[in-house]
C-alpha cells in the first residue's frame, strides 16, 4: 500500500466516482472522501440533453452508482460543499463550511462550467444553458411551453437540444458563429453532412452569424438580433457555446494551467500528490504524428479512463493513460460515434453512402488509421476503436469497400 493519508477528491460526477471506485477495485485502503457542490447525489448528464428534454429519461434513472454503492465501498461522499483553497505546502483543502481536509492525495476533479455569454439580454427570462441536473430541468419545464426555441452554439450541446425541442414540436433555429457546425470535432464532410440531416429534420440553421443582442418583453426573451441585423422572434433561448474548465483551485495554488491543469499520462500536476482528471485536466497524449502533446478531452470516456490511471498511481501499480478517445451524441434518429484524434491532412475515406443516414468516415494518416466517425454503424463504430488502438495500417480502398470486414484486419 503506497498511500498513508486519505485520498480526497474535490468533484463528485464521473472522473471523481470512477476514480473513488477504481481506487477502491485496485485494494486502496485509506479514507476516501469525495466533495462535490452540487446538492444531488451524483448523476449522468448524456441524458440531460437527450431523453430528460424529450420525456424519454426520467430524473428517477439518473443515478451514476446504485444507491447503495458508496457506503459498500467506504466511500465519504460529501454533497452542497465547495472547496474553495488548496495549499498543497500544507497539503490541505479548505471547504466553504470552514472545514480543512488534509489529504495523502487530492485529485481536482471539478469539471467545467458553461462560457459565460455576456450579451445584452443574456439574463431575460428564458435564457437558459445546459450543464447540471438543475439547467436540464428548467429547460424541459420551458421545452413544454415553446412554441418557438433559439439555441446559440451549433456544438454537441447545441443540436441534441435542438433535436429534443424538434422532437417536442417547437420551432428551433440554431445560430451558430463559425462557418460551420461542430467544427471543434469535425471536418467540414461531417459538418456539411450533419448540417443537412438538420435542415431536413425541420432546424433552421444560420451558420457563420454572430449575436449582438437578446430582447424581451415583460422581462422575458422574445428575440435574438444577429451582428447583420436580423431578428430571430423566440420564446426560449438556450446557450451551447462551450465550456471553460474549473481550473481557479489549481491556479490560485500556483499548479500549472493551461485551458485546464497540465497533468501527465497518470494525471499527475506541477504539485505533488495532487492529481486531476475529467473535462478539467489537459493531460498529455501518446506521442504520434500529427496528434498534439497534451488534450483537453471533454467526454465521459475520457474522465473515466483518466481516473483509472489516477487510481493506478495512488496503489502504486501505475498505469498511465493511453485509451483510444471515443465518444457518442444522439441527435433525432442519429447515432452519431467518434473515435481517435483527426487532424488537418488526413486522408478522408467514406465507407457507404452518407443519404442513407447509416456510414462511416474514416481517416487515414500516413497510411494509418487515426480516427473514425460513424453514423448509425455501432459495429463499424467498435472495430474502429481496435484498429485505431493497434494502430492498423489499412489501405483506403479497403475501408471504403463496405464489403471488406473490417474483424479480418490483423
Ligand atoms: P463534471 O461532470 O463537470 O463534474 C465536475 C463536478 O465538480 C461538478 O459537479 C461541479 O459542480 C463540481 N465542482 C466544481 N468545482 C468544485 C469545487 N470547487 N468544489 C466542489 N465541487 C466542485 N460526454 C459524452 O462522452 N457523451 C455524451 O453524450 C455527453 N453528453 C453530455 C450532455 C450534457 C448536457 C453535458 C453537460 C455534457 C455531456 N457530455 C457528454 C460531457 C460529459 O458529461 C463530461 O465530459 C463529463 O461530465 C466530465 O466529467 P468530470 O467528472 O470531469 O466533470
Ligand atoms: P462546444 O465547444 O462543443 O460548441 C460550442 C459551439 O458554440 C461552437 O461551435 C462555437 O463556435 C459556438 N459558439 C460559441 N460562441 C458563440 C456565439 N456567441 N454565437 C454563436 N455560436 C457560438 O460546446 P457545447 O456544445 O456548448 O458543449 C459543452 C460541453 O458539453 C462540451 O464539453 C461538450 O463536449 C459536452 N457535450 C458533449 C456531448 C456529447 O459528447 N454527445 C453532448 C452535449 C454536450
Amino acid at each position: 500500500m503506497a498511500a498513508a493519508h486519505p485520498l480526497v477528491i474535490v468533484g463528485a460526477s464521473y472522473a471523481g466516482v470512477q476514480l473513488a471506485a477504481s481506487a477502491r477495485e485496485l485494494g486502496f485502503e485509506e479514507r476516501i472522501v469525495i466533495v462535490g457542490d452540487e446538492v444531488h447525489a451524483p448523476y449522468q448528464r448524456p441524458p440531460l440533453s437527450k431523453g430528460l428534454l424529450t420525456g424519454k429519461t426520467s430524473v428517477d434513472n439518473l443515478a451514476l452508482r446504485g444507491p447503495d454503492f458508496f457506503a459498500q465501498n467506504a466511500i465519504d461522499l460529501m454533497l452542497g460543499r465547495r472547496a474553495i483553497a488548496l495549499d498543497p505546502g500544507a497539503r490541505s483543502v479548505r471547504l466553504d463550511d470552514g472545514a480543512v481536509l488534509d489529504y495523502g492525495w487530492l485529485a481536482l476533479a471539478t469539471g467545467a462550467r458553461c462560457r459565460p455569454f455576456a450579451l445584452p439580454g443574456s439574463t431575460l427570462e428564458g435564457v437558459l444553458d445546459l450543464r447540471t441536473l438543475d439547467d436540464a430541468l428548467r429547460i424541459a419545464d420551458a421545452a413544454g411551453r415553446t412554441e418557438r426555441a433559439c439555441v446559440i452554439g451549433g456544438g454537441f450541446i447545441g443540436l441534441e437540444v435542438a433535436s429534443a425541442l424538434r422532437a417536442r414540436g417547437a420551432e428551433v433555429t440554431v445560430v451558430e458563429a463559425q462557418p460551420h457546425l461542430l467544427a471543434r470535432a469535425f471536418p467540414p464532410l461531417m459538418s456539411s453532412y450533419v448540417e443537412n440531416a438538420h435542415r431536413r429534420r425541420g432546424v433552421a440553421l444560420l451558420t457563420g452569424r454572430g449575436v449582438r443582442a437578446l430582447h424581451g418583453a415583460q422581462g422575458r426573451v422574445a428575440a435574438v438580433e444577429l451582428d447583420d441585423g436580423t431578428r430571430i422572434d423566440c420564446d426560449l433561448v438556450v446557450l451551447g457555446i462551450g465550456v471553460l474548465p474549473n481550473a481557479e483551485l489549481a491556479q490560485q495554488a500556483g499548479i500549472a494551467v493551461d485551458n485546464g491543469i497540465v497533468v501527465d499520462m497518470l494525471g499527475r500536476t506541477s504539485a505533488p500528490r495532487v492529481l486531476a482528471a475529467g473535462d478539467v485536466a489537459s493531460m498529455a497524449l501518446p506521442p504520434a504524428p500529427g496528434v498534439p502533446a497534451r488534450m483537453r478531452l471533454e467526454s465521459i470516456q475520457s474522465a473515466n479512463d483518466g481516473a483509472r490511471a489516477l487510481a493506478s498511481l495512488v496503489v502504486g501499480r501505475e498505469a498511465p493513460c493511453t485509451a483510444v478517445p471515443w465518444f457518442w451524441s444522439d441527435q433525432f434518429d442519429l447515432k452519431l460515434q467518434m473515435t481517435g484524434l483527426a487532424a488537418p491532412g488526413d486522408e478522408v475515406v467514406l465507407r457507404g453512402d452518407m443519404a442513407s443516414d447509416r456510414f462511416s468516415v474514416f481517416y487515414l494518416r500516413q497510411g494509418t488509421l487515426v480516427a473514425a466517425h460513424s453514423v448509425n454503424k455501432p459495429a463499424e463504430h467498435m472495430q474502429s476503436r481496435k484498429l485505431i488502438g493497434a494502430r492498423a495500417r489499412l489501405g483506403a480502398d479497403q475501408l471504403a469497400d463496405p464489403s471488406f470486414d473490417l474483424k479480418t484486419v490483423a
